[in-house]
């Protein structure tokens, strides 16, 4: 344990001198005062020095030496600073320190981002720096609450963690996305989903999730694509794809309740209206079918206020057809039944109708896009061969994934999120870059 006292925790200390070990993200004050906004990673406080205290406790020489020190103090320094709480009305949090002394840690010197506005590709530059800005914080606490919240609805509704690898042998998803290395002189591919995995897993456990880092090549420069995120996978056998519809709606909301419960500060400090997303927890998600949505699609493409293109049955959407539908619903909005043509492989065809498949994308209402992939399985044999064989991809590679349908295969369905659209949605930013620590995408490797 530390003798720091974490600023998150100064409510507890009220009256008390305590000592913290902080940065100086900012400073103000005039003649006999100075204040100090210090950040611990926990929070953001304000510590107040006066100079008259410091003369009275170490002398004329000393105490105008210390004030100076602390007048003078430059952004991101670190600093051990010992102080008096005190309950403060117009403070932010409510409490402030009352300094009776400090020391610095470490220097800083010219720091290079400053208080004023910076362009996007500077701050992605000193990503590594930009991660203690105020709003940065905030939604990475938001990103841990969310995980945190993840594993707590796998644990409440009996699903056991089950890793998934990173390198592979065969595609997930697609064949058109794939980050290839060397294996030892033949080729592996870094993993686009666990999915695959997590079925043989659900055949040996039952109700599996993981959770890790997956990859897609994807060239396309967008708010909502990254090269490496992070994602959850689940898969349960025994269910229908309805049932896996109310446990993925019920997942979602247990993480924005998550939210709202661990981070409500984080979603204050970016200004995230919590009575939205109150709402999205208090009302039922809207279900529509793949055809249905092309049809009003089709009905309000005039409409004064719509910027989407025409579409036909059988298109796959744009990210603008998505931010159509998810708003007109204006709740988080499962989209069924989506064409087997633009779908993965292992989709189950819709009984009856070979064209469509038993899958579901859940889109985030106010344009932030889908944020679950989720499916039935084909379970038969023959057909999943066929499928592998039309959609260009090699048996043999996907031999011990046939083999689950070889030995007591069972309908299952599972579904997929994505972390990075997930935080995006909650904390209400607009970029995905700022969802992940270190965002890889088409032009960015560093830091
Ligand atoms: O819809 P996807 O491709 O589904 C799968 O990978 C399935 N195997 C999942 C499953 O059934 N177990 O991806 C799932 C989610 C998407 O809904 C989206 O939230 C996210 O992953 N995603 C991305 N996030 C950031 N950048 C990208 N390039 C993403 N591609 C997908
Ligand atoms: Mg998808």
């Amino acid at each position: 344990m530390s003798n720091y006292i974490s600023i998150i925790d100064v409510k507890d200390h009220l009256g008390e001198v305590i000592t913290i070990g902080a940065w100086v993200a900012n400073k103000s004050g005039k003649g006999k005062i100075a204040f100090l906004q210090l950040r611990d990673g926990t929070a953001f406080f304000q510590a107040v020095a006066f100079k008259p205290n410091f003369i009275e406790k170490f002398g004329e020489e000393k105490g105008l030496e210390k004030f100076e020190l602390i007048k003078h103090l430059a952004q991101e320094t670190s600093v051990k600073v010992t102080g008096i709480v005190k309950a403060d009305d117009r403070s932010k949090f409510g409490y402030e320190l009352d300094v009776t002394d400090i020391e610095i840690i470490g220097e800083s010197i010219d720091y290079p981002i400053t208080p004023k506005d910076h362009g996007t590709d500077f701050l992605m530059d000193n990503r590594h720096l930009w991660l203690r800005s105020r709003k940065q914080m905030a939604i990475m606490q938001i990103r841990n609450a969310i995980i945190y919240a993840s594993y707590e609805f796998f644990d409440k509704n009996g699903f056991i963690k089950f890793d998934s690898p990173i390198l592979t042998g065969n595609a997930a998803e697609n064949t058109t996305d794939l980050f290839e290395t060397d294996y030892f002189g033949n080729p592996a591919f870094l993993s686009q989903s666990g999915q695959l995995y997590l079925e043989a897993g659900a055949m040996a456990l039952g109700r599996v999730f993981d959770f890790g880092p997956v990859f897609r090549a994807e060239k396309s420069k967008t708010r909502r694509h990254l090269t490496e995120f992070w994602m959850m996978d689940a898969e349960y056998p025994f269910v229908t794809h309805d049932e896996s519809l109310d446990l993925q709606e019920a997942y979602v909301k247990s993480l924005i309740l998550g939210v709202l419960d661990r981070a409500s500060s984080a979603l204050d400090v970016l200004e995230r209206d919590a009575e939205l997303l109150k709402k999205y927890v208090a009302e039922p998600f809207k279900r529509v079918s793949y055809d249905d949505a092309i049809d009003l699609l089709q009905a309000h493409l005039d409409d004064a206020d719509t910027d989407y293109d025409p579409i036909e049955h059988g298109d796959d959407f744009g990210s603008p057809h998505e931010t159509w539908i998810s708003n007109y619903f204006g709740l988080p909005t499962f989209v069924v039944n989506y064409p087997a043509s633009f779908k993965a492989f292992y989709m189950k065809p819709v009984p009856g109708n070979e064209e469509r498949v038993l899958s579901a994308d859940l889109l985030a209402p106010e344009g932030y896009g889908e944020i679950i992939g989720g499916s039935e399985r084909e379970t038969d044999y023959d057909k999943l061969l066929n499928k592998i064989t039309e959609n260009g991809l090699d048996p043999a590679d996907y031999d011990w994934y046939l083999d689950l349908r070889r030995y007591g295969s069972v309908p299952h369905a599972g579904f997929g999120l994505g972390l990075e659209r997930m935080v995006t949605f909650v904390a209400g930013t607009k970029h995905i870059r700022e969802a992940i620590p270190f965002p890889r995408m088409l032009h960015r490797l560093k830091p």
